[in-house]
């Protein structure tokens, strides 16, 4: 690590204020359309390939890594590195699923959250961005995973006194000289078997027998018509298919099927059985869960989270009794498991509410209490599990345990939809476990294989990265 990192705190009113533009779209019309479009037109008068595809050379049999929300450049980021040095040392190259570089995608924070976390892994890294990313217009990610593009001529400029003049008076833009340190910066990964252009933000990879296709969900997870128009035309390609995209389709319990401007969503296009896709991966909320959905013609499709590459813990304690598309607890799966979550937090609320011997639930407490709650059975109690007390329920209650469904609401601490959007990000923990995650495929003609790998910061789990779920997808 850099002896020195800004931490990055969310409860920070300059942080918030540099982060505004995804508020400002959603109040004041999002132009994030429009902007990318402008971007991907550069491209191709740049020579970028027309269909966006990425053409390699991988044999039959191949393994690559998908890391997500990486880049804050902190401790939990770095705890990851060693892991998957480890675990991807033979594998032919990584996606980071949205999220790069936080917190709002500068192109001197690539130096200390890209380029040197990332220096010893040999093999080219794609990437897709996240709403972060978007927060200074792209211009970075740009820069960096796109031939070093330089910012397009800015559209007409807006009529007066109309919401999109007031967004552009309120819009934050890149620092004026941004981007400096970034050929130093590049010196860190500057080996040929490194190196990677991509057709934009948005693209596909023809690696061996399968198509990764990337889509770019901007600011506000959604995708604009022309993106849509490509998303269905490099869907029709024959190919098994693994979407991976900054918006996750099945996250927290929820379907969100991610609309395309002008109509349709990006979940009908996965779903359509002569689209072949088998998987879709999304970062944006950081830890793990997969939801296999059986589709009504008899497939499985696999729905995957996977934000927990780097960046703050989100809770999954918070994720009520599964029950969507016919996945029930049966088949769903997360990372960390929720009472591991609630250990965690209630850990770090007694801490910082100074009610330690009130808050504090040990792993098994955490564990048998949230079993309760849920309904579910005790995923990991040694002996006899311990007898649940009034302040177990009172502690899991606030800090906002997922129920069952037939259960009434209550108060309880902004835990939840709160605490995803603005506490969970102010409670980044700097000493392990950091339950940080990255996944492995490893891919042949018959079938893939996923493996979500932890990283707890601890040495014994850089030495040997456990896996927290596997599954095998087949192709045939
Ligand atoms: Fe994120």
């Amino acid at each position: 690590m850099p002896n020195e990192v800004e931490k990055i705190s969310w409860l920070d009113p300059r942080m918030l204020w540099a982060a505004r533009n995804g508020v400002l779209a959603s109040w004041l019309g999002d132009p994030t359309g429009e902007v990318r479009a402008r971007w991907v037109a550069q491209r191709a008068a740049a020579g970028a390939p027309a269909d966006k595809v990425i053409r390699r050379d991988d044999p039959d049999r191949f393994s690559f890594l998908v890391v997500g929300d990486t880049g804050e450049g902190d401790e939990p980021q770095y705890a990851v590195v060693p892991g998957l040095l480890k675990e991807g040392r033979d594998t032919a190259f990584a996606v980071l699923a949205s999220d790069v570089i936080y917190p709002v995608g500068s192109a001197d924070d690539y130096g200390t959250k890209f380029f040197r976390p990332y220096r010893d892994y040999r093999a080219p890294i794609y990437a897709i961005p996240g709403n972060h990313d978007w927060y200074e217009d792209l211009t970075g990610f740009m820069r960096v995973f796109c031939g070093d593009a330089p910012p397009p001529a800015p559209g007409p400029a807006p009529r007066p006194l109309t919401r999109a003049w007031l967004r552009s008076l309120l819009w934050h833009r890149p620092r004026a000289g941004d981007g400096g340190s970034l050929d130093r910066a590049r010196e860190l990964r500057s080996e040929p078997a490194q190196q990677a252009v991509q057709p934009g933000p948005y693209w596909a990879i023809d690696a061996g027998p399968i198509r990764i296709v990337g889509i770019d969900t901007g600011l506000l997870g959604t995708i604009d018509a022309e993106q849509g128009a490509w998303l269905r035309e490099v869907s029709r390609d024959p190919r098994p298919k693994i979407l991976v995209t900054g918006s996750p389709l099945y996250v927290d319990g929820e379907h969100h099927p991610c609309p395309i401007e002008g109509g349709g969503t990006v979940d009908d296009i996965v779903r359509d059985p002569d689209h072949h896709y088998v998987a879709a991966i999304g970062g944006d909320i950081h830890n793990y869960q997969r939801y296999p959905v059986r589709l009504d013609d008899g497939r499985t499709l696999q729905y995957v989270v996977a934000g927990g590459g780097g960046a703050f813990m989100h809770a999954t304690h918070t994720i009520p009794r599964v029950d969507v598309a016919g996945v029930t607890e049966r088949d769903f799966r997360c990372y960390p498991l929720r009472g591991d979550s609630l250990a965690f937090y209630s850990g770090l609320y007694g801490r910082r509410l100074g009610l330690r011997r009130f808050f504090t639930l040990s792993d098994t407490e955490a564990m048998t209490v949230i079993a309760e709650r849920l309904g579910i059975g005790p995923t990991r109690v040694p002996g006899t599990p311990p007898r649940i007390t009034p302040r177990m329920r009172l502690v899991a209650g606030l800090l906002g345990t997922g129920r069952r469904p037939d259960r009434a609401k209550r108060f309880r601490l902004p835990v939840r939809k709160v605490y995803t959007s603005v506490f969970s990000p102010g409670s980044a923990t700097y000493s392990p476990p950091f339950f940080k995650c990255f996944l492995r495929l490893d891919v042949s003609p018959e079938a893939i294989r996923l493996r979500c790998h932890a990283a707890t910061g601890h040495r014994a789990q850089e030495v040997t990265p456990p896996v927290e779920d596997e599954v095998t997808i087949p192709l045939k």
